[in-house]
């Protein structure tokens, strides 16, 4: 039996100043009442065939094969890493992090021997390490994470794309949380295939995941001649629903697409460059609130952080897990712990979307300081 009183849920009115779910853009949660249409309904296809060109300005790419999985990030993360990665491939992941981590695991499931080249989470990769690194190991696969959630470091991937071309690899990148906040580029950077997420950059709910796949690797794909050991993630599968003559593998869930049509919408009435600077003008206020609150950001040098993320280090003394605690009690607002290794460690703070104004930061910094 359902429990609540009356059988209808109320919860609570949240501010999501954490690492994602981010804030829902309100056209979004609207849009999301539509009805539901048939899978190959015109009026439908016309907004699937809209949010993939809509995603490719945001992924920064003329690539085709661009459509969203229906899952979370790390759906599309599976996605992209079991479409490309083969029994015996070699794959060198540039790991400081969880979620780098995560996807060295994903591939050893695949059967890929695994390369990694570590460093202390919150730093970044020069070119020269990337180049000693490739050299070193000959990959098929380049794995690195563009805006590292767990610990607040972007990387655009302008350091480590070079030697992966110059040897032949074919380059992944998780762009789970810079899509829709910051630079993804990818044509620019020579970025091969990339995953996202629709709950952090884009402030939409999650359950729908971009991905973009260059010609080069989709052909790479449909050269494959063995079946892939995931059905559901099976890009060949899936792309033959987005484009024509639309052949059904899983049913889209309408109402997702709806909001993440009404989030690009938004997206392009504000213009992407406005938004990459609202999300940096909004990173930097908060930095600097922080800082003369005490806090101590973990990401030493400021273009390498991830400007609606930030990590920072507590006051020496104070307990992070009250601190959150007394934020949700007393203000309603959700801030994030460390993960991983960083867990008790540090505070992971997003102001994402309709969070990254300047009145948004002042009232997080006033409600943390009141409960400091
Ligand atoms: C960089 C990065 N990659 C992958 C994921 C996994 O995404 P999800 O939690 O939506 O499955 C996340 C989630 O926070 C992330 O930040």
């Amino acid at each position: 039996m359902l429990s609540t009183a009356t059988k209808r849920i109320a919860p609570p009115k949240r501010l999501l100043y954490g690492p994602g779910p981010s804030m829902v853009e309100p056209a979004a949660y609207e849009a999301m009442s539509h009805p539901v249409l048939g899978i190959r309904d015109p009026h439908f296809l016309e907004i699937v065939g809209e949010i993939r060109q809509g995603l490719r300005e945001l992924f920064g790419t003329t690539n085709r094969m661009t459509l969203p999985v229906p899952a979370s990030g790390s759906g599309a993360m599976e996605a992209v890493v079991s479409n490309f990665v083969r029994p015996g491939s070699k794959v060198a992941v540039f790991a400081a992090g969880a979620f780098a981590d995560r996807i060295s695991i994903m591939a050893g499931r695949q059967r890929a021997t695994v390369a990694r080249l570590e460093k202390p989470w919150g730093e970044v990769f020069s070119a020269s390490e990337a180049e000693e690194f490739i050299g070193r190991e000959r990959p098929d696969i380049v794995a690195f994470v563009q805006a590292e959630t767990s610990t607040g470091a972007y990387q655009s991937g302008r350091a480590i794309v070079p030697a992966a071309r110059a040897a032949g690899a074919l380059v992944i990148a998780d762009c789970v949380t810079s899509l829709g906040a910051m630079p993804v580029e990818l044509d620019d950077v020579g970025i091969d295939a990339a995953f996202s997420c629709s709950q952090k950059g884009l402030s939409c709910p999650a359950g729908l995941s971009p991905i973009s796949v260059s010609q080069k690797a989709f052909e790479l794909l449909e050269a494959r001649t063995e079946e892939l050991f995931t059905w559901y993630l099976d890009l060949r599968l899936m792309a033959k629903y987005f484009e024509p003559p639309h052949v059904y593998q899983h049913t889209p869930s309408p109402p997702l697409f709806y909001a993440m049509h009404a989030a690009l919408a938004s997206i392009e009435e504000e213009g992407i460059r406005n938004r990459w600077a609202r999300h940096q003008r909004a990173g930097d206020r908060l930095v600097k609130g922080l800082v003369a609150l005490g806090f101590e950001p973990l990401v030493r040098l400021p273009e390498n952080r991830i400007w609606h993320l930030t990590t920072v280090k507590p006051p020496v003394g104070l307990n992070e897990a009250d601190l959150r605690s007394r934020l949700l009690e007393k203000y309603s607002i959700e801030i994030a712990p460390g993960l991983g290794q960083l867990a008790g460690k540090i505070l992971r703070i997003g102001t994402m979307g309709p969070l990254a104004t300047d009145e948004n930061v002042d009232f997080l910094l006033e409600a943390l300081r009141a409960c400091l």
